[in-house]
C-alpha cells in the first residue's frame, strides 16, 4: 500500500480525490493541503466519506506536511507556477510526484524538476490524463501497429469558451507569472496527444497567437504549424473564445494507409476510422463507432484514475509512468516555442530554452 498527500485542494482537485478513491487497493491518502484551509477540509471529507475507516490530516502548509507525514507520492495541483519548487521539494523529501499540468512555465524550471527525480531516484509523472482515454489508446494502438503507414499531417482543434466569470474565479488564471494563455493552459493536452502521435521528436514551429477578448494578460486563442524530425507536420488550433459554450477538442491523424479523427467535447469520441486493413483486423468505421458515445460531464474525463493506476504500476515494476518528466516536458516546449515565435515573428527551432514570463506585456496596447 502507498500513501498519498495531496497538495492544492481547488478546481481540479477532486479528480485526484476521485482518482485515489479509485485505486484504494493500492494507495491510501494520508493528507491533503491548501493555504485556504477550508478547500483542504473539503476534500479530506469527501474522501473520508468514500473510504470507510480513514481520518485525513489537513494542512496549510506543505513543508510541514512533507516533514510529519513522509508520503511516498505527493500529486501537486496548485497553480501551475508553483508547481516546479513544491514538485522538487517533495523529490527531494523522498516522495514520488504526481504533477498537473503545464509542467512548469519555463524548459528551465521543467528541466530542473526532471533533474531532481533522476538525483533522487523518484518517479515524475506529469497529468495529460487524456492520453488514457480510450479512443486515443485505440489510435495510438493502430500507431504502434505500424497500421496508418506513414504519417504525413495531424491537426488538433481545441474550440472551447472561457468566459470572464472563469477568469476572475481564480487572479493567476492568465497571468504569464503563474499560468499562461489558453495554448499552455486549456490546448496543453491536445497538443501533447498531437506530438505523441506524430513521433514526439518536434523540430521547428511557426506561430500566430492574440489575445483578443479575454480581460488576461496571456493569449485567448494560438495557432501554429509543427514540423516533426520524421517529416510529419502538426496544426494547431486553440481557442478559449468559441461563442457560447465549449464546442469541441478533435484529433485528426492523416497516414498513407490510414485516417483517424477523435473529437466530441474533448477527444472522447471516434467520429472517422478508416484503414488500409479494417476489413482484416475487423475494425471497419461501422463497426467502430458509437453515435450514442456520451461527452464526460466535464472536459476533464475520465483519465486521472488510468493516471495513477499507471503511476503506481511504473512505482512498483521500477519503470518511467507513461508520462514522466521528460515526456511531459514535450508539449510545453512546443508551446513556449510558439510563444518565442509570436514573440519573434519568426519561425522557431527546437530544441528551446524560453519561459512564458518573457511574454510579458507582449499584448500590452
Ligand atoms: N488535468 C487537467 O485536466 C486540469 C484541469 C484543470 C486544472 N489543471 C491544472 O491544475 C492546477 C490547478 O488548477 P485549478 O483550476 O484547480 O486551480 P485553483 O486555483 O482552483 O486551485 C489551486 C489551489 O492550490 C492552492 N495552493 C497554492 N499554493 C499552495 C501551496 N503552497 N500548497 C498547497 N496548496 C497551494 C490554492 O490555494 C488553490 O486552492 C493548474 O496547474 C492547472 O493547470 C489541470
Amino acid at each position: 500500500m502507498y500513501t498519498l498527500s495531496l497538495i492544492g485542494c481547488g478546481r481540479i482537485s477532486y479528480k485526484h480525490i476521485e482518482a485515489a478513491i479509485k485505486n484504494a487497493d493500492r494507495l491510501s491518502l494520508l493528507a491533503v493541503c491548501d493555504p485556504i484551509i477550508e478547500r483542504a477540509e473539503q476534500r479530506a471529507k469527501e474522501y473520508e466519506a468514500q473510504v470507510s475507516g480513514t481520518c485525513i490530516r489537513v494542512y496549510s502548509d506543505y513543508r510541514e506536511m512533507l516533514a510529519k507525514e513522509k508520503p511516498d507520492i505527493c500529486a501537486i495541483a496548485t497553480e501551475s507556477g508553483y508547481h516546479p519548487p513544491i514538485a522538487i521539494d517533495c523529490l527531494e523529501a523522498g516522495a514520488h510526484v504526481i504533477c498537473e499540468k503545464p509542467m512548469a512555465l519555463s524548459t528551465q524550471d521543467a528541466d530542473a524538476m526532471i533533474a531532481a527525480s533522476h538525483r533522487t531516484g523518484k518517479k515524475l509523472a506529469v497529468c495529460f490524463q487524456n492520453r488514457f482515454n480510450a479512443p486515443i489508446q485505440r489510435a495510438r494502438k493502430a500507431l504502434e501497429q505500424g497500421r496508418f503507414g506513414k504519417l504525413y499531417h495531424g491537426m488538433v482543434q481545441i474550440r472551447w469558451n472561457r468566459n470572464d466569470a472563469y477568469y476572475a474565479e481564480a487572479p493567476w488564471r492568465g497571468t504569464w507569472e503563474l499560468d499562461g494563455g489558453t495554448l499552455m493552459n486549456q490546448c496543453t493536452h491536445g497538443i501533447d496527444l498531437l506530438q505523441w502521435m506524430l513521433g514526439e521528436d518536434a523540430v521547428r514551429v511557426q506561430a500566430v497567437t492574440r489575445r483578443f477578448a479575454r480581460p488576461i494578460e496571456a493569449e485567448d486563442f494560438g495557432s501554429a504549424i509543427v514540423e516533426f524530425k520524421n517529416g510529419a507536420v502538426g496544426i494547431i488550433e486553440g481557442s478559449a473564445l468559441v461563442y457560447p459554450k465549449n464546442l469541441n477538442e478533435t484529433l485528426s491523424l492523416f497516414g498513407e494507409k490510414g485516417t483517424a479523427v477523435i473529437g466530441g467535447l474533448a477527444v472522447n469520441k471516434i467520429e472517422t476510422w478508416r484503414f488500409a486493413d479494417a476489413e482484416q483486423v475487423g475494425d471497419t468505421e461501422s463497426a467502430v463507432l458509437n453515435p450514442d458515445e456520451k461527452d464526460p460531464p466535464t472536459v476533464y474525463g475520465f483519465g486521472h484514475s488510468a493516471l495513477y493506476a499507471d503511476f503506481i504500476d511504473a512505482i512498483e515494476q521500477n519503470r518511467d509512468p507513461l508520462i514522466s518528466g521528460e515526456k511531459g516536458k514535450k508539449a510545453l516546449e512546443i508551446i513556449l516555442a510558439i510563444y518565442k515565435s509570436q514573440k519573434t515573428g519568426l519561425p522557431v527551432d527546437l530544441p528551446v530554452n524560453f519561459s512564458a514570463i518573457e511574454m510579458k506585456g507582449s499584448f500590452d496596447a
